[in-house]
């Protein structure tokens, strides 16, 4: 969900109001995947590296984070979604993990889509602690180092068990990943649009999907495309 800041910048707007406007962007988001079959979509909101900006920028992020949590949380719950977070949430205050910990908990036995926050989440932090989850069960004589597979390293990442990422949309013109899923994407399809994310909608998501249906997934092999 890239470009909030330069939504605001092009309207003379400080970057909050860029944020603030970000978040009826994710509201609409959510909706429409709901409502659609969408499994699973996951949000990167907060990245280990954007903990590096100004400390008013990361306050506003947060005093956002926890204001959504408050304010969503019931409306996903009508909405039957399930809620989970990926990232390290020790960054963030007590209030906040309070709260995604009990909104957490509220939405746990729905069976709708669920919804993933990433929220100081980066791919690399990923890797890194599934692999320290790893070397834990070789110290512990659990697994024998020769034999770690990729599977013992995917057990432990933070979207383990979960669907696997058929799309990676990024918004706000910038072709790069930035340190979002990394191992999760390995085959998953990927669309860049310049629309910057306070400007996307379900009509933009509308346009992703249709991409993607149009899009001839082999998976490495050189399957003839189905009729
Ligand atoms: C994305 O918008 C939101 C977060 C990173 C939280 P940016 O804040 O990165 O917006 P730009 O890239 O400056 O336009
Ligand atoms: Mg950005």
């Amino acid at each position: 969900m890239d470009g909030n800041g330069r939504w605001a910048q092009k309207r003379l707007l400080p970057r909050a109001r860029g944020h603030q406007k970000g978040v009826k962007a994710v509201r609409d988001t959510v909706r429409h995947c709901s409502e659609n079959g969408v499994a699973m979509l996951t949000l990167f909101a907060f990245s280990s590296e954007n903990k590096n900006r100004s400390g008013e920028e990361v306050l506003t992020l947060s005093k956002l984070f926890l204001a959504v949590l408050k304010s969503e949380t019931s409306k996903l719950h009508k909405n039957n979604i399930k809620l989970k977070i990926i990232g390290d949430m020790s960054l963030f205050s007590k209030e906040i993990q309070v709260a995604a910990a009990s909104a957490i908990e509220l939405l746990q036995n729905n069976t709708g889509m669920a919804l993933v926050i990433a929220a100081n989440y980066g791919g690399q932090w990923d890797i890194t602690q599934a692999t320290k989850k790893v070397a834990q069960l070789c110290v512990e004589g659990e697994i024998d180092y020769k034999d770690i597979s990729s599977d013992d390293i995917s057990k432990h990442l933070s979207l383990a068990n979960e669907p696997s990422v058929d799309l990676l949309i990024r918004t706000s013109g910038e072709i790069r990943l930035s340190n979002f899923l990394l191992w999760d994407i390995a085959y998953s399809e990927m669309y860049f649009t310049d629309v910057l994310w306070p400007d996307f909608s379900a009509s933009e998501l509308d346009i992703a999907v249709k991409t993607y249906n149009q899009r001839h997934r082999r998976f490495g092999t050189r399957q003839e495309k189905a009729q």
